[in-house]
């Protein structure tokens, strides 16, 4: 698609921005799936993000993905939030309708919905949730949010897991929220959450598979490799894995639905992705 008068401006704010895979992500799905816009990866220092969104409602930006520092922070500059973002006081999208800027987060809600798409029933499920920092938080809220029964943050320093358990008790009614892990076999789900096993140190595991009950589902937020050894060992234990690519793609497209209004075909971005 050209870029022309009529094309929507997107963007990414954040400081550091240069290594962050979202403008190929959108500017693919948006030629994929037929939107006239364009995405770009703007450095935003910290002093200067009150600015930074004056310009995006005096330019027309549609809407802007939020990254390091500036999630949390932004949410003083923003006319609404909706429910998801305010329950988790960090925002990673804002739409500009009219230059009123709404925020919104789908860290943790890509994740669900990678699970729903792949028919992952969430409801009632225990699990295990292996870190305690931000993406941890985001994914453990949403999972709350779809109603799983039980959530245990296990963490390298334990006073980081209690806080995040506790603040998921206060936050959310129905679930069980702790920090001691029990017997690793009762869980249906077991998310790593940390850096363990990326890229250069691939060979690591957060957690030992052989541990988990054959019918747990093993996902990793960790894209770089795609196949992690934490993945790569559940698989071959038998045991159903989820690849963190296709979750960073889904909250991705995720912020493209809120943005557009449209129906987004994922699977299709995804599978593109891979072969570039
Ligand atoms: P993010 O926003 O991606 O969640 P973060 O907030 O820095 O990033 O959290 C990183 C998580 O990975 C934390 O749970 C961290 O454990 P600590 O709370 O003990 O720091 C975990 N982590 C990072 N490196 C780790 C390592 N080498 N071994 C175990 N856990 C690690």
């Amino acid at each position: 698609m050209k870029i022309d008068s009529n094309t929507g401006l997107y963007c990414l704010i954040g400081d550091p921005v240069e290594k962050s895979l979202s403008p190929e992500i959108h500017n693919l799905s948006f030629k994929l799936n037929g939107i006239d816009g364009a995405y770009l990866a703007l450095r935003v220092k910290p002093q200067d993000l009150g600015e930074a969104l004056g310009g995006v409602r005096a330019l027309g930006i549609k809407g802007i993905n939020v990254t390091i520092p500036h999630k949390v922070e932004i949410l003083k500059y923003l006319d609404e939030l909706d429910e998801e973002a305010e329950l988790l006081g960090a925002v990673n999208t804002v739409k500009n309708v009219d230059g009123k800027l709404k925020g919104y987060n789908t860290d943790g809600r890509g994740f669900v919905e990678l699970l729903r798409s792949s028919g992952v029933e969430l409801k009632g499920k225990r699990v295990l949730m292996l870190g305690a920092g931000g993406a941890s938080r985001a994914i453990a809220i949403s999972l709350g949010l779809e109603g799983v029964s039980e959530i245990c943050v296990f963490n390298r320093t334990e006073e980081k897991s209690k806080a995040l358990a506790e603040e998921i008790s206060s936050k959310i009614q129905g679930v069980s929220a702790v920090y001691k892990l029990s017997d690793p076999k009762n869980y249906d789900l077991a998310i790593n959450c940390t850096s363990v096993g990326m890229h250069p140190d691939v060979s690591r595991v957060p957690f030992d598979v052989e541990l988990l009950s054959e019918h747990c589902i093993v996902a990793d937020i960790v894209y770089k490799p795609l196949r992690t050894e934490f993945l790569a060992r559940a698989e071959a234990r038998g045991l159903k894995i989820v690849e963190g690519l296709g979750m960073l793609i889904n909250q991705a497209l995720l912020s493209e639905e809120i943005w557009t209004e449209r129906d987004i075909e994922k699977e299709k971005v995804l599978e593109e992705f891979k072969k570039r």
